[in-house]
C-alpha cells in the first residue's frame, strides 16, 4: 500500500470514529481488511483507498471502521471498578428520592461484558430500580451484546463460576444470559464522538479501553461530553491505561480509587 493510501484510510477512521492508526498499524489494516478486499473484489488497499473517496461508498466506509475496532472484553474486567460500584450504588441509590431509577452507561460495551457485569452487581445488592444501556459504534458487537450469548472461553475470563451457574443457561454449547439479566439492559448504536445530550444524566458511566485509541485532544473532548451526562455526584470508570490528567479539568480522580473520576465541580461529593 502506498503512503497516501495509508493515509487516506486512516484519516477516514479517525473522522469516523476517532481511533488513530499509526503507520506501524499498517500490518493491522492488511490483516483486518483482507476479507473486506475479498468480498468486495477490491484488487488492493490502493484500490480500496480510492473507492472509499467516493461519497456514495458509505456502507464501505462504515464496514472498514468497523474492522478496525478492538473489541477485547471480559466479564468484571480489571475487578477493582467493580468492587468500588458494589459499594458506590448503595450510596447513590440512598441519596436518591424514592422510586429513582439508577442509570448506568457503558460507553464502549463491545459485546456486552461490561453491561452483564454491571447487571449482575445490581442483582447482587438487590437494587431493582436500574437500568443499563449499553453502547458501542460497531454494530456487529452491538448485535452480540443485545443476543447476550457467549462462548465457553468468552464465560471463562473473568466470570466466577457461581455467577454463571446462577445468571445463564447452557445452549448449544454456548452459554445465554437469563432472560432477567436480558431485560435489565439496552443495547443501541452510538458513537462516542456524537451528541448524547438527549440520553439525559446517568449515575454511573463506564469508558474503558477506547480512549486509549484517540488522540488527546479527541480524550478530552469526549471526557467533557460524557462530564455533561453525569449526575453531580455519579462517577465515571475509565480504563487502567486511561487518565484524566491533562485531557479535561471538568474531572477529578475519586481519592483512592483508580480509574473512578467524578465531577471536579462537585469533589466534595465524591
Ligand atoms: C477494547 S473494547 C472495550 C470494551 C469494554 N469497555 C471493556 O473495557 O471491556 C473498545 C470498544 O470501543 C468501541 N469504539 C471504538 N471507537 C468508538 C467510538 N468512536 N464510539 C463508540 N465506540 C467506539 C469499539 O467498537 C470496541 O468495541
Amino acid at each position: 500500500m502506498n503512503a497516501d493510501s495509508f493515509a487516506s484510510i486512516a484519516a477516514l477512521v479517525k473522522a469516523r470514529s476517532g481511533i488513530v492508526l499509526t503507520p506501524d498499524k499498517e500490518y493491522m489494516l492488511d490483516t483486518r481488511l483482507a476479507p473486506i478486499l475479498k468480498q468486495e473484489g477490491i484488487v488492493n488497499m490502493d484500490a480500496l483507498a480510492i473507492r472509499l473517496r467516493d461519497a456514495r461508498a458509505e456502507a464501505l466506509a462504515r464496514t472498514v471502521t468497523e474492522a478496525l475496532t478492538t473489541n477485547e472484553s471480559s466479564f468484571f474486567r480489571d475487578g477493582k471498578p467493580f468492587e468500588h460500584l458494589k459499594r458506590l450504588l448503595p450510596k447513590l441509590q440512598g441519596a436518591r428520592p424514592p422510586g429513582h431509577r439508577l442509570r448506568i452507561w457503558s460507553a464502549a460495551c463491545s459485546t456486552g461484558q461490561e453491561a452483564y457485569s454491571i447487571a449482575m452487581v445490581l442483582r447482587e445488592l438487590g437494587i431493582k430500580d436500574a437500568e443499563i444501556f449499553g453502547s458501542d459504534l460497531s454494530r456487529e458487537v452491538v448485535d452480540r451484546a443485545r443476543d447476550g450469548v457467549f462462548t465457553q472461553f468468552e464465560v471463562q475470563r473473568g466470570l466466577p463460576v457461581q455467577m454463571l451457574v446462577k445468571y445463564f443457561r447452557q445452549e448449544s454449547g454456548k452459554w445465554r444470559v437469563s432472560p432477567d439479566l436480558r431485560g435489565m439492559a439496552r443495547f443501541e448504536e452510538r458513537n462516542l464522538l456524537g451528541d448524547h445530550k438527549a440520553l439525559g444524566r446517568f449515575d454511573v458511566i463506564f469508558c474503558r479501553n477506547v480512549l486509549i485509541y484517540f488522540d488527546p485532544p479527541t480524550k478530552g473532548k469526549v471526557m467533557n461530553a460524557l462530564a455533561a451526562q453525569l449526575a453531580p455526584d455519579g462517577v465515571l470508570y475509565l480504563g487502567g491505561a486511561e487518565t484524566v490528567l491533562g485531557l479535561t479539568e471538568r474531572l477529578v480522580p475519586v481519592t483512592g480509587e483508580r480509574g473512578a473520576y467524578g465531577l471536579a465541580e462537585n469533589r466534595s461529593l465524591l
